[in-house]
Parts: C-alpha cells; sequence; structure tokens
C-alpha cells in the first residue's frame, strides 16, 4: 500500500521525506486553510519539495466548463499535480475528458460503493474515500473500502483506492488488510503508527538489564 501524507504543512512533508515513507501527497482547502501562509507559496513549497510523486490539489469549480479551465491552470503548475474533483454528476464528465487529455484526476468526497464505481468508470487515477466521515455518521469506512476495492479488482478498472479522511492507526492496519492501493495519512497519525506501549516498556527493560550484564 502506497502511503501519502494528508497535510499542506511543509514540516510534516519534510519529516515524512527524511523517513522515506512518501508515495505523495493529498491536500484540501480544510488543510490549506491550517497552513495559515498563502495559497500560491504552500503550493509553490510543495511542489519544490516533491517534483516525482503525485500531489493532489483539489479544485473549487462546480460546473463541467469551469472545473475544466481549472484544471488546465492548475495541472500547468508541475507535471505531477494530480486534480481533486468531487463526485458530482458534473465532476464526473469533467474527470472523463480530463484524463482523456492526460491531466491525472482524484475523486474526492466519496461515500460509497456506487460513487466509487462512477468514479471508475469516469477513467479517475484516483478514488478517494472518505473513511472517519462515514464512522462519524455511524457507517462502515473500511466496509465501502472494502467493495470498493472487489469492484476495482473484479472488473480490472485502473483505478487506485485511496483511503482518506483516516483519523486512526486501525483504520491504517484496516485499509492495508483490505488491498487499499493508496491511505492518505495525516501527519498525527503517522507518528502513533511508530509507537506501541510495549516496545517503549521493552525498550527500558532491555536497557535496565544491560547494566546488569558483567562487563
Ligand atoms: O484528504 C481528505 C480527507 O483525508 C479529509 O479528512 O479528517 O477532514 O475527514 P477529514
Amino acid at each position: 500500500m502506497k502511503i501519502f501524507i494528508d497535510t499542506a504543512i511543509i514540516k510534516e512533508i519534510e519529516w515524512a521525506e527524511e523517513r522515506g515513507l512518501l508515495d505523495g501527497i493529498t491536500t484540501n482547502p480544510s488543510l490549506l486553510s491550517r497552513a495559515d501562509r498563502k495559497l500560491g507559496e504552500v503550493i509553490n513549497d510543495i511542489l519544490k519539495l516533491i517534483k516525482d510523486r503525485p500531489v493532489s490539489i483539489e479544485l473549487v469549480s462546480q460546473n463541467v466548463d469551469e472545473i475544466i479551465e481549472e484544471a488546465r491552470t492548475v495541472s500547468k503548475l508541475a507535471k505531477n499535480v494530480v486534480v481533486k474533483v468531487p463526485m458530482t454528476d458534473e465532476g464526473m464528465m469533467a474527470v472523463q475528458y480530463l484524463e482523456k487529455k492526460g491531466i491525472h484526476t482524484n475523486v474526492t468526497l466519496v461515500f460509497s460503493a456506487a460513487q466509487a464505481l462512477l468514479a471508475a468508470k469516469s477513467g479517475a487515477t484516483f478514488i478517494s474515500i472518505f473513511m472517519g466521515r462515514l464512522d462519524d455518521i455511524k457507517q462502515s469506512g473500511i466496509e465501502v473500502v472494502r467493495e470498493s476495492v472487489q469492484i476495482m479488482r473484479q472488473y480490472e478498472f485502473q483505478s487506485n483506492i485511496l483511503a482518506a479522511s483516516i483519523r486512526s492507526v486501525s483504520h491504517v492496519e484496516e485499509c492495508a488488510l483490505a488491498g487499499a492501493d493508496v491511505a492518505t495519512i495525516p501527519f498525527k497519525v503517522l507518528v502513533q503508527m511508530y509507537r506501541h506501549d510495549l516496545t517503549d516498556k521493552g525498550i527500558k527493560k532491555f536497557l535496565e538489564d544491560w547494566e546488569k550484564v558483567p562487563k
């Protein structure tokens, strides 16, 4: 499973990059607002840092022509830009057009296997399933990931299932087991993935016992 980081904060991207963890980046308007810097500067810095792996940038237009126009502008920023398009009727018409023109898309705000199927039929490169937000409304995010992965394999669609809205280490484990192609993980969860109480306790005990070894 590929690991993307779900952030627009440069320090977090650098942290993941230093550890050789990074297969790509996803951003969205909420993450960009949290970066608390001018849009152009943040995007520029991200694209300077990551030139050879996908960087998803969300579009804000709502109708086909405007989505296509905005996608053309945004995709000119760098060759690794992937445009994020929301799962709507107009969005999927734009995705079909853009993919034919060689502009890669990430269909976002996907909450059901039916939506994933439509995104795949539209030729999306990535399909972002929001696990956490489904769990928030007492539905199963992992179930939608599992169903969507099965549909992609069964019909040999080329789209990549991207597990998004990840809130915990268990979410990462579940989507890896479900066969998601990508998980986009927030910095906080990435850090937690290294940790286990028994690892900390084990290190402490080994160091204590090391002191007792006659040297
Ligand atoms: O990249 C989109 C997604 O990961 C957002 O997550 O936590 O706002 O539901 P969240």
